[in-house]
């Protein structure tokens, strides 16, 4: 293993614990691991920051352990610092200046969203300019984005998330955390307009996202209900997702009306959604864009996406002493 310039990077912004290991010269993803704590949140119906913190002080020396044989060879360990739950960024946070300190290597604080921004990127050169719709459980936004340290926030949303929005539907039909997979299986069985949910800010000249009245919509519907069976779960899902991505797709027009995207990507857990990327083809196929996704594996919040952005925060210089990597729960890009 002579002669390898690697980063060493660690991801525990929310509820997954994972660890990469990511050659810098060929961006070639060397070691991967991901524990995540979806079931142990799942009965509490979202999750819950102090047990996640917990989880993450045993599961990242877990995974830890296993890059040992790569320590030799790194050049610098990277972390998401910001934006996402506090005590549990300071568990990676942590993590990463005792690493730094013990290995004497340097630090790089990485902004968790430009680094599911960088998800497309995992083994390959990335591509710029680059248009997106970044959905996750904390973000729905759309960027247009010219390089590392250019990411303009074209659109953002008003209360809740896209994924969020999952989430809490799925909490109503009693169906656990994370919510996106499982109301995503439940709409497929289901009648799609069976319940007439209104399109949030249809008729609103605003670019920007809102949920929760959707949400709230959908709350009414299953209160009507003399009986909420599997049949209702699964209209009910089709019927709140159809409207939830015509939401993304109405504004997305909108914020494009008369320009030209040349590559137009999808970011974050929620792009995982199919009838999402269905949509999503639909658009890229008017505007006369190239749509851009990441793997399924990489959707969802990863370390390899923060080493792969990572490599180009280390060529770009960005490191920072150590007394100034703050964790931040706040969405800042820069
Ligand atoms: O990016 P991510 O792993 O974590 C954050 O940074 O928030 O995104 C997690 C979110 C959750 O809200 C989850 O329900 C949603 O992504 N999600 C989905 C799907 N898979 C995950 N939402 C809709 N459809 C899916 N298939
Ligand atoms: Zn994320």
């Amino acid at each position: 293993m002579k002669g390898l310039f690697l980063i060493l990077s660690i991801e525990s912004s929310c509820d997954d614990s994972s660890i990469a290991v990511t050659r810098i010269e060929d961006k070639k993803l060397l070691f991967h691991k991901k524990i995540s704590q979806e079931l142990l949140h799942s009965k509490y119906g979202g999750v819950v920051p102090e047990l996640a913190a917990r989880l993450h002080a045993t599961a990242l020396p877990k995974i830890l352990e296993e890059t040992k044989e790569y320590f030799s060879e790194l050049k610098a360990v990277a972390v998401t610092n910001a934006p996402g739950l506090s005590v549990t960024l300071v568990e990676g946070v942590v993590m990463a200046k005792a690493l730094g300190i013990s290995l004497g290597l340097p630090l790089l604080p990485i902004n968790h969203l430009k680094g599911h921004i960088y998800s497309l990127f995992i083994e390959k050169e990335e591509r710029f300019p680059m248009d997106l719709l970044l959905v996750s459980g904390g973000h729905t936004q759309i960027l247009h984005v010219e390089g590392y340290d250019e990411v303009e926030l074209l659109a953002t949303t008003l209360d809740d998330s896209f994924g969020e929005s999952f989430d809490k539907v799925s909490k109503m039909l009693g169906l656990g955390y994370p919510g996106g997979p499982v109301v995503q299986e439940y709409a497929k069985k289901g009648d799609i307009s069976k319940f007439s949910f209104t399109v949030p800010l249809q008729n609103s000249p605003k670019v920007a996202f809102s949920y929760s009245g959707l949400k709230n919509q959908v709350r009414l519907a299953i209160e009507s209900l003399e009986r909420l069976d599997e049949q209702a779960r699964a209209d009910i899902s089709a019927s709140f997702q159809k409207t939830a991505v015509e939401h993304l797709i109405q504004k997305l027009k909108k914020a494009y009306k008369g320009k030209k995207i040349e590559n137009f990507g999808v970011v974050g857990g929620a792009s995982a959604n199919i009838y999402l990327r269905q949509r999503l083809e639909g658009f890229c196929k008017d505007k006369k864009a190239s749509l851009h996704v990441a793997e399924l594996k990489y959707c969802s919040d990863n370390a390899a996406m923060i080493g792969r952005c990572a490599i180009d925060a280390f060529k770009l210089g960005k490191f920072k002493r150590f007394e100034d990597i703050a964790i931040s729960p706040r969405t800042v890009y820069g």
